[in-house]
């Protein structure tokens, strides 16, 4: 059964606290937290004032994915904001081994993200040093686009490294995960699926979170 990461990007800010509610009496396992800077991405989402909000709101684990330049001058403050998890991009570190280590000394789990284009076997050295590796299922920046089917190759690939070294590695996928995929992600050997629009936007976002823990 997949983990299920609502994307608080396509949640409704106004209502953020009915959001949270919604999300907290739901079948979701993870908060997903998108930050963006305007530079790493061309978009500007919310930074650590808001997470912290939300963190007060919930007991599950909160996700934060880091989509910004030179995210180890951050590490310690969005593990301050109330950060679980903390994934930075392999686009976005010169010294990734340096950011993972950093990462998990401030005591939160360490994830890392490649974008479309970036070789999942970029990541073959330090995989026993990363607790969960996000492919990019989008090119990063906004929510509600189209799945890129080329990902699924990249699972099963990365799954297959991952088995290989005999690791517990999570695998996480995020951009254009609907209902209709969702299986196919399973099957190719993801563990978490990241979804915005596909629960935000649904008539019933309970019954859809649901829906995609149940799918495969
Ligand atoms: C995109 C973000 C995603 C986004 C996904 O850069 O990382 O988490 O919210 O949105 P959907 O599920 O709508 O593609
Ligand atoms: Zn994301």
């Amino acid at each position: 059964m997949p983990l299920i990461a609502p994307s608080l990007l396509a949640a409704n800010f106004l209502k953020l606290k009915e959001e949270c509610d919604m999300l907290n009496e739901s079948e979701a396992d993870y908060f997903h937290l998108d930050v963006m800077d305007g530079v790493f991405v061309p978009n500007i989402s919310f930074g650590l004032p808001v997470i912290e909000q939300i963190r007060t709101t919930t007991k599950k684990i909160c996700d934060v994915h880091l989509m910004i330049v030179q995210p180890e001058r951050y590490a310690e403050a969005f593990k301050k904001a109330g950060a679980d998890i903390l994934t930075v991009h392999i686009e976005a570190c010169t010294h990734l081994h340096r950011n993972l280590q950093q990462i998990k000394s401030l005591g939160m789990q360490a994830g890392v993200s490649l974008n479309p284009h970036t070789p999942v076997d970029s990541l073959k050295d330090v995989l026993q040093d990363i607790d969960m590796v996000l492919i990019m299922s989008v090119n990063p920046g906004f929510g509600g686009q189209s799945f890129i089917l080329q990902t699924l190759q990249r699972i099963r690939q990365l799954r297959k490294m991952i088995d290989e070294q005999g690791l517990n590695t999570r695998i996480e996928i995020d951009g254009g995960v609907t209902l209709e995929n969702a299986a196919s992600i399973v099957r190719a050997g993801a563990d978490v699926l990241v979804a915005g629009s596909t629960v935000f936007k649904s008539a019933d976002p309970k019954a859809t979170i649901r829906q995609l823990k149940h799918i495969a």
